[in-house]
């Protein structure tokens, strides 16, 4: 496993996503930092993380024969990769263990804060993922976070420890790998992605694109991964009671 420690880069997906243009890179190969000037988030934001607290990686992910409608299917196995290994690294005696599951598509959370967020960029060739750079910014050791990131935790926050973060990336590295044999085998990780997915099944708030609150509760996912919902009180009549919602139509609230 080739894993390059950078001290300062601007993004580590974008300095990925250079070095696999200039070389054909062993699968899995993992670029880590200490800072990031320009981390990327989801949905155009910037990814805040404190030098040196935390973990702020990029790895290189190839899938053979891996067709682009099955996107979603990745993003499943990099999540439960991370939940996976975070479950397992959290010490047995912790009193009050944190409660880690997966916000729909890929944050990683802890109760109703979040630990952890996920960028997946893919390169597509034709109908196929000739390989995919995934992203992943995981709050480690950082223990005071700005006031604008008011949901934004840490594992030392809930376990009240220090954790080495070579160690801990390395775990993250494998389990996502073992995630990943698993859809080159075909096998589905839809269970266990619900098993362990924030509010299933839960009645709670969103916001709709047009600012439109509505409760709800998640009751599935559809094959391209959109958000299953059951609206608890559809406003108006003839408004379905199942709707489906792609990443950018909803807001948890
Ligand atoms: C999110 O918004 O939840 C996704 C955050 C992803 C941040 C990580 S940090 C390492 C990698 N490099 C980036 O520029 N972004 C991702």
């Amino acid at each position: 496993m080739t894993i390059r420690k950078l001290h300062t880069v601007d993004s580590t997906n974008s300095y990925l996503k250079d070095w696999a243009r200039k070389e054909l890179l062993e699968n899995f190969t993992t670029v880590v930092t200490q800072e990031q000037t320009q981390g990327r988030g989801q949905r155009g934001n910037y990814w805040h993380s404190e030098k040196g607290k935390n973990l702020t990686f990029s790895i290189l992910i190839r899938i053979s024969d891996f067709k682009a409608s099955k996107q979603f299917e990745l993003n499943q196995a990099i999540s439960l990769g991370v939940l996976q290994a975070l479950k397992r690294s959290i010490p047995e005696n912790i009193i009050e263990k944190p409660n880690l599951q997966v916000k729909w598509p890929n944050d990683i959370m802890a109760g109703d804060k979040k630990i952890a967020g996920i960028l997946i960029e893919n390169t597509l060739k034709q109908q196929h993922i000739k390989h995919s750079i995934v992203g992943i910014g995981l709050n480690v050791n950082q223990t005071h976070f700005p006031s604008a990131l008011p949901y934004a935790s840490s594992l030392k926050n809930l376990t009240h420890k220090d954790y080495e973060l070579d160690v801990l990336l390395e775990k993250i590295v494998r389990s996502i790998k073992k995630q990943c044999t698993k859809l080159e085998s075909q096998e589905s990780l839809e269970s266990e992605y619900l098993n362990n997915l924030y509010r299933f099944g839960i009645e709670a708030s969103y916001k709709d694109t047009h600012n439109q609150e509505f409760d709800g509760s998640i009751i599935g996912l559809t094959p391209e991964g959109k958000l299953r919902m059951e609206l608890s009180n559809p406003s108006l009549k003839n408004t379905p009671k199942i709707k489906e919602f792609g990443f950018k139509e909803i807001t948890f609230l």
